[in-house]
């Protein structure tokens, strides 16, 4: 006897990203529409930082809404959960907590989740959404650049370990995303920096003029002149929704997005996140483009260029020197592009386009990542 288990799909996991600055109502018309049509129990899930600056009034609209939408009946319940903010609560044992929580509180299948805060909330909370009572949905209210930059869009949803970053996740879309520049007045210089380090990835990896843009205005981000920042925001998203929206698993387009990043991450544990994800990046770029000088991909003023800009952002562009850099050679082997124990780069070409290195059979699958040594990789990096 033999059964086939006909599950051939066609998913529609489309949704808006939505960027203004201060999007409280926003959110709140949007929360009482979905919940008018379905009634759902709401987990806010935030960081220690961003609870303190905004989860109280964050927590109040999202009540607004739901007693809005229950007119007159019993609203939905409303609960909010904290866990010390940084890279290091990117853990199982904080996802566990998180949903221990849920459990707590009787939340069950009619739950909706809502990451409020950074990066780090967006992957922590998207995580728990794709695995709690199976799959909940979700939405992304970002509220650094980082998160704008990269996290809340484009379902990567993850927890650290000892091992690798991001080693354990799922891609899961959220059904709604709010980009909220307005936040970005309360982080450190710091934070900004980090989602600058993402911004100038995604102008190197993709977009010329737009590379130009920021040589000419990046400095006007730390004023928070809200008009460059809207922009920033805007291509941010549209450069990296335009490689998520035709290769969402990663087949192949998708590794561009990890420019800068074999490096990078790999800084980033070894420092033991002394170093900010952003700051890592900001390293790992200067890796690979002095790599691709080296193979011919560009030049040494595109190397130059991608140096001064970087340094504008206020991000590192050497190796600190308390990193023991042969650990940080052997860290390289953990990242997810190796292939056989072979280490794998993506390249940018010039300043704004990829190097390609095989079409692969459609526009998903093409290949970007090519082999390095490990003596090549141990050479850029005792240079910098
Ligand atoms: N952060 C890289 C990606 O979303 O693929």
């Amino acid at each position: 006897m033999k059964f086939h288990v006909n599950l051939v799909k066609t998913v529609d996991d489309s949704y808006d990203i939505e960027i203004g600055s201060n999007l409280l109502n926003n959110l709140k018309e949007y929360l009482t529409e979905s919940l008018q049509q379905q009634k759902r129990n709401i987990a806010i899930i935030t960081d220690s930082n961003v609870h303190t600056i905004y989860g109280k009034n964050f927590e109040k609209i999202v009540k607004e809404a739901a007693i809005q939408a229950a007119a007159g009946e019993n609203a939905v319940k409303v609960n909010t959960v904290v866990f010390p903010a940084g890279e290091k609560s990117k853990t199982r044992k904080i996802k566990e907590y998180i949903e221990d929580k849920l459990i707590e509180w009787g939340y069950r299948r009619d739950t909706l989740i809502i990451a409020h805060g950074g990066g780090v909330v967006t992957d922590m909370a998207g995580f728990v959404a794709g695995t709690f009572a199976r799959g909940v949905p979700f939405i992304n209210y970002a509220t650094t650049l980082l998160a704008a930059a990269d996290a809340s869009v484009g379902g990567k949803t993850a927890v650290d370990t000892e091992a690798a970053t991001n080693l354990i996740g799922l891609i899961y879309q959220p059904k709604k995303v709010f980009i909220d520049t307005a936040t970005w007045k309360t982080l450190e210089q710091r934070d900004v920096s980090g989602g600058l380090a993402e911004t100038i990835k995604h102008a190197c990896m993709a977009d010329k003029e737009f590379f130009g843009y920021l040589e000419e205005n990046i400095e006007k981000v730390f004023d928070m002149d809200s008009q460059v920042c809207k922009h920033i925001a805007e291509k941010n998203c549209e450069i990296k929704y335009n490689v998520v929206m035709i290769d969402e698993k990663e087949q192949g387009l998708r590794e561009i997005l990890n420019l800068g990043h074999t490096v990078g991450r790999a800084i980033e544990t070894v420092s033991d996140y002394t170093l900010y994800h952003g700051e890592a990046v900001s390293i790992g770029i200067m890796a690979q483009i002095k790599l691709g000088r080296k193979f011919g991909y560009c030049t040494q003023d595109d190397v130059n260029r991608v140096e001064s800009l970087l340094e504008k952002a206020k991000l590192p562009v050497k190796i600190p020197q308390e990193i023991d850099k042969e650990a940080l050679v052997k860290k390289l082997y953990t990242d997810k592009k190796v292939r056989g124990g072979k280490l794998r780069f993506v390249f940018q070409k010039g300043i704004g386009q990829m190097v390609q290195f095989a079409p692969g059979t459609n526009a998903a699958n093409a290949v970007y990542s090519n082999f390095v040594s490990e003596d090549t990789a141990r050479s850029i990096i005792s240079e910098l």
